[in-house]
């Protein structure tokens, strides 16, 4: 595979390198040692190590959003649009400044476990095996063993990876119980279902505003934070759904207003 997309996927001379690996069983055998995560990291070259400052970290946390997103083109967005109405709603909640930066990048990386499900599931228009399911609900153990391994980032990867659970315990990944659930956590929650919710599945087209909110007010107290959901549905408020004259190039999906607020 990597010969045949030299060139294309890859560059040529990292393949020509990587093909002089393949009769080296040393090599290989250290693969599977426990240790190869500290191994790679101790191989990196020091001039190429960057410092990052804050505005860095929110740049890498957006390119990651990215590449999440750009996954599926049912995803397509998503985190991006996920951060917004999550920092729309944190702002109404009065969160602080450096509050809704962690929040935003909580919210651009909250799916980066969707990297390890594959397409073949992600995209299957109808209903999935009970195997395949597992596999998705796997998504947000994955998000959490990726950002608690980035310093950075591991302060927010237990409310990332929680976005799927619920207030009631019957959530997933870890069915944690509602009062274990941080702020950050549930606005996670009640963003993520907005913003898939307003969004067309493989398996149904995009559900209107107004049922929308529906949804989130028949959640509010077993799935969803009801301060949350009544902080959501007044964000949602000030959205404009898509119209059958739209025809503006840009996606009515993407225009979730960016909240007029300072993060630090
Ligand atoms: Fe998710
Ligand atoms: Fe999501």
């Amino acid at each position: 595979m990597v010969r045949d997309r030299r060139g294309q996927w890859f560059d040529p001379e990292l393949v020509d390198l990587f093909a002089t690996l393949e009769d080296d069983t040393t090599f290989q055998d250290s693969l599977a040692l426990p240790d190869v995560g500290e191994q790679v990291a101790a191989a990196e070259p020091t001039a190429a190590v960057v410092l990052v400052d804050n505005p860095r970290l929110d740049r890498i946390a957006e390119a990651f959003a990215w590449v999440i997103d750009a996954k599926s083109p049912f995803t397509f967005r998503h985190s991006m649009r996920v951060a917004r109405w999550s920092v729309d709603i944190g702002a109404r909640l009065g969160l602080s400044p450096s509050a809704l930066t962690r929040l935003r990048r909580a919210a651009l990386l909250h799916d980066i476990g969707k990297l390890g499900v594959p397409n073949r599931i992600l995209d299957h228009p109808g209903c999935l095996t009970d195997r395949d399911w597992k596999v998705v609900k796997r998504h947000p153990q994955h998000t959490y063993d990726i950002l608690v391994q980035v310093p950075p980032f591991a302060e927010f990867a237990s409310d990332a990876s929680a976005h799927h659970e619920r207030l009631d315990g019957n959530g997933y990944h870890r069915g944690r119980a509602g009062h274990t659930l941080t702020q950050t956590a549930r606005i996670l929650a009640v963003a993520d279902n907005l913003d898939a919710l307003l969004a067309d599945r493989p398996y149904r087209p995009a559900v209107r505003p107004e049922a929308v909110v529906d949804i989130l007010r028949e959640g509010a107290g077993t799935a969803y934070c009801p301060i949350c959901v009544d902080t959501g549905i007044v964000a949602l408020a000030g959205w404009r759904a898509p119209s059958a004259e739209d025809r503006s190039d840009v996606s009515p999906l993407d225009q979730v207003p960016e909240p007029a607020i300072t993060l630090s």
